[in-house]
């Protein structure tokens, strides 16, 4: 069986994090292939509850292999202390293989990204912080660092080179010095490179392990990050991250060709949420965002910020179905509306009087849309318990069959809360 994506929908933290887990249990190889550790995907065994936000989801199912590829970006210092705690927890990583070809996040990678929002003044993304654009942007620059080139013979000098490049973009900034508490980027490499040094024993060729596998016919599971509205071509630029999170990228970042997709999820929350600033055209009111938050425990994984929670919102969702062409939707925290009387769906935008169902290029025009929303019934019954689509309450139903009508994409299950069996599945994946 060849290879399955699981990407976001929305705007990022969908619990793409379950969904992987669940089918991480069919799957020889789970590979992380964009982004780094600003993700944060939570996954609840009978272990306890993790929180990964580099180590694929797939180190938490015995026997199965996790990956992280070229396209990640990665902060050394994060992923030890990230194998630590899992090793503390009794989960065994050593079937991690990190990519050599996998760009690194120096600390004067997150002090640039503070700055950089710092200077941003109002107009701030609201950034994990975690040094994710600078990163990228050295990447893209050709001024980067590879695994492989950090643990070279001359990984000192590579290393130094970078620094001193990012020494020169730090005192661009007027407020340099004010968070240069730390020590200098030149100073850091000591430290850097022995952590570096501790990671070598995961270091490895992730091309050859993820095409052999494919070879073999085994099942591969590309874990996405962050989510379609957030991608740095089509997400809702500048209020993005810096990665490409389309489906697109996940095979770009695992080095898995087209050709051997077999499935594309996109995993949608019932009520989408957003951190950070930019527009959110179905931004709930304040008390029902409230609500939904709490009920919801919409607190962000990797920063503990509130999250903003909206009503669904079908423009968004039918222009990432389309970005990625879903074979099936996951659906979750259904249950999170079992005690709302009704609930809302927007269907559509107005703008400057004009009905749109399009997601406009430039942020104020998005922030400037105004939702139009149809109402529906809540079901008003407690769904947690719910294991087959005869359990869910005919209200329920409803509500899923429309977000199906209205994304143009079959449901193939959803969750009714964050266990590993609070699922009910309506069809198979493939
Ligand atoms: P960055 O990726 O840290 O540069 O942040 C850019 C934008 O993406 C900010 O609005 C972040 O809140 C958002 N973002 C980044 N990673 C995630 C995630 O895993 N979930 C939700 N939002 C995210």
């Amino acid at each position: 069986m060849p290879a399955i994506a699981v990407v976001g929908a929305q705007w990022g933290d969908e619990a793409k994090g379950h969904i992987i887990d669940l089918l991480a249990a069919r799957a020889s190889l789970v590979v992380r292939c964009q982004g780094g550790p600003n993700a944060g995907h939570t996954v609840v065994t009978a272990q306890g509850t993790f929180r990964l936000h580099l180590v694929p989801c797939g180190a938490l199912r015995p026997g199965v292999r996790s990956v992280i590829g070229h396209g990640v970006v990665v902060d050394p210092f994060g992923l030890l202390d990230e194998l630590d705690t899992l090793a503390a927890a009794g989960v065994d990583p050593s079937a991690l293989v990190l990519s050599e070809r996998a760009h690194l996040i120096a600390p004067y990678h997150r002090q640039l990204d503070v700055l950089e929002e710092r200077a941003r003044g109002e107009a701030m993304i609201g950034t994990t912080g975690r040094g994710i654009g600078p990163a990228y942007a050295d990447k893209a620059s050709r001024t980067g660092l590879r695994v492989c080139d950090a643990l070279s013979p001359s990984g000192r000098q590579e290393l130094r080179r970078a620094a001193r490049h990012a020494e020169r973009l730090i005192h661009g900034f007027d407020d340099g010095t004010a968070i240069d508490a730390e020590t200098s980027p030149s100073e850091d490499v000591d430290r850097y490179l022995e952590a570096l040094e501790r990671l070598r024993p995961y270091v490895g060729d992730t091309l050859t392990i993820v095409h052999d596998a494919l070879d073999r016919g085994e099942t591969i599971l590309l874990e996405g990050a962050q989510a379609a509205l957030l991608d740095l071509d089509t997400g809702t630029y500048p209020f993005v991250t810096s990665s490409c999170t389309l489906v697109a990228g996940a095979l770009a970042g695992a080095g898995v060709p087209p050709s051997a997709l077999a499935a594309t999820v996109g995993v949608y929350k019932t009520y989408p949420t957003r951190v950070g600033t930019g527009p959110f055209p179905s931004e709930m009111d304040g008390a029902t965002g409230d609500l939904t938050r709490e009920i919801g425990h919409e607190y962000g994984a990797t920063t503990g910020r509130p999250r903003r929670c909206g009503w669904f919102d079908a423009v968004t969702a039918r222009y990432s179905a389309r970005l990625n062409g879903y074979s099936a939707v996951a659906l979750t925290h259904l249950d999170v509306f079992d005690t709302f009387p009704t609930l809302r769906l927007c269907t559509g935008y107005r703008l400057r009087g004009a009905v749109i169902d399009r997601v406009p290029p430039m942020a104020a025009d998005l922030a400037a849309c105004e939702p139009i929303y149809e109402e529906v019934e809540g079901w008003r019954v407690p769904t947690n318990s719910a294991r087959a689509v005869e359990d869910l309450p005919d209200a329920a139903r409803a509500y899923i069959a429309r977000v199906e009508e209205l994304v143009g994409v079959p449901v193939a299950l959803v969750t009714v809360g964050p266990e590993r069996d609070e699922v009910v599945w309506l069809r198979p994946l493939l």
